[in-house]
Order: C-alpha cells, then structure tokens, then sequence
C-alpha cells in the first residue's frame, strides 16, 4: 500500500451509460457512500464525458461531491482547437472531473496510441489540475513470451513525465488478456508485477514509494478483497462492475 494515501476505486464505464438509468446508479452510490462515516477508499467514476456535466449536478444534490469524485476517459495534449472529436484536459476540468484514465488499453489498441502520446496527455491532464490514471499492461502474447515486465518497465518510461509524482498521477496496471474477459490475474502473478512497478516507480521519482498502484482486469465483488490485499496494490480500475452502484460499492467495502 502506498503510505499515507487512501486506496483509489475508479470506475471505468466506457462508452456506457444514458441519462436516466446512470442517474439512479450515482444516487444509488452516493446513498451507499454518504451511509458510512469514514469511507476507507477514494472513489471516482469516469463516465462517458456527456455525463460528467449532468454528474456534477446530481452529487451536489445529494452533497455528496466529497465522497465521490468524477474523471474523464481520455483527454487530448492541447488545450483547444481543431481536433474535431476530441476533448481537452481544461475542458474536463470545467466540466467537473477531477481524474482522467490515459492510456488504456482500448486506446492503444483502437487509436494507436504509443506510450510519448500519452506522456503528452498526462503533461497536459497535470498541468490543468486533473490527476492522471496511466494505464500499463501487457497482452497475453507478451507474457506468454515471458516479456510482461519488460513492456510494463517500457511503458512506465514512455508513458509518465519526468514531473509525475505520486500526487497528481496514479499508475493502473490492467494485464489486457483480463480486461473484461472475466480472466483475472493470480494474486502471486499480481503481486510480482506490483512490485516490480513499485521498483520503477523508486528508481525513477523521489517519491516513488507514494504513487498508488492499481490493478485493473475483471475485478468483481467476488475477488476484490483477495487482489486488494496483494502487497502494494493501492487500489482498483474496475470496468464492467463498475456500471451497478451495489456491485462498485461492494469493491470499495473490499477495502480493508
Ligand atoms: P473490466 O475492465 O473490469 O471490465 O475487465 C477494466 C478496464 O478496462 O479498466
């Protein structure tokens, strides 16, 4: 566990979610978050950004902005202009997010994203005050080749700027054969790879030991407490169950 920061629980939705059913969901969540009196874990949804404006509306209804924080999926290195399609880091900023996944996998499969794209993106999500969700993690054919640590060792350099600290970047680490497969890494396989992060990270930052580390692929109500446990995973990216409020809630109550 990171010292002296709460685990993180993102909810990753994906290009998931109309109006009014996420609108039950949050309130759902909120009730669960605004019920306890001191919540273990951070918690953030990244909805689809048509979301994030209307998300801002509800949490503040409920009161509930300081239990449950919003982020952005993707944001683009500049900050305005003709990159039809694309959203900036000061647009999520203004829309209320305060987190935005970079990198992931479906990026850099669908998009071609390569590992400098997103250390511009993690610049630029930084600079406008947004923390950013690096997202590392190697494809079944790489660990099969025995190369996962070498693609995530890569993707670490490529992927963060010398600036990132353990304050305003957060490292998930998503396996890309576990994501959303229902195939989960084994605890000693993810414990491994989390140390073998948690070195980079030293090697790299002064304050390497802080970044918080989330493992992501497949995480469920039924094995969240078992890879929350793991030395030095500081949290969970979780997609698919992060659509129902009592099964993200049930993640975030994994938290010992
Ligand atoms: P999953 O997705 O939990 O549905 O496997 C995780 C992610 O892609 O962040």
């Amino acid at each position: 566990m990171a010292k002296s920061q709460n685990p993180l629980i993102a909810g990753n939705w994906k290009m998931n979610g109309l109006l009014q059913p996420a609108e039950a969901e949050i309130k759902q969540l909120t009730k669960f978050a605004l019920s306890v009196k001191n919540l273990q874990a951070t918690l953030v949804i990244c909805p689809p950004a048509t979301l994030l404006v209307p998300m801002r509306g509800w949490l503040r209804d409920a009161r509930a902005e300081e239990v449950l924080a919003t982020g952005g999926q993707d944001c683009r290195a500049e900050d305005s202009g003709a990159f039809t399609g694309d959203l900036s880091a000061p647009m999520l900023k203004d829309a209320g997010a305060s987190y935005v996944i970079l990198g992931h996998s479906e990026r850099r499969q669908y998009y071609g994203e390569v590992d400098s794209a997103v250390c511009a993106k993690a610049t630029a999500a930084t600079a406008s005050k947004l923390t950013a969700i690096v997202c590392i993690g190697e494809t079944l054919d790489e660990r099969e080749k025995g190369a996962a640590e070498q693609v995530v060792a890569r993707q670490i350099q490529g992927s963060l700027p010398d600036s990132a600290c353990s304050t305003d970047t957060v490292i998930a680490y998503e396996p890309v054969w576990a994501i959303g497969t229902g195939r989960v890494a084994a605890p000693a396989d993810v414990a491994a790879m989390h140390h073998h992060i948690r070195m980079l990270l030293a090697q790299r930052f002064k304050d390497g030991g802080a970044f918080r580390v989330l493992y992501g692929g497949s995480v469920k109500p039924s094995n969240a407490a078992e890879l929350l446990a793991v030395p030095n995973v500081d949290g969970a990216l979780v997609g698919g169950a992060s659509l129902k409020a009592a099964d993200f809630w049930a993640i975030a109550e994994a938290v010992a």
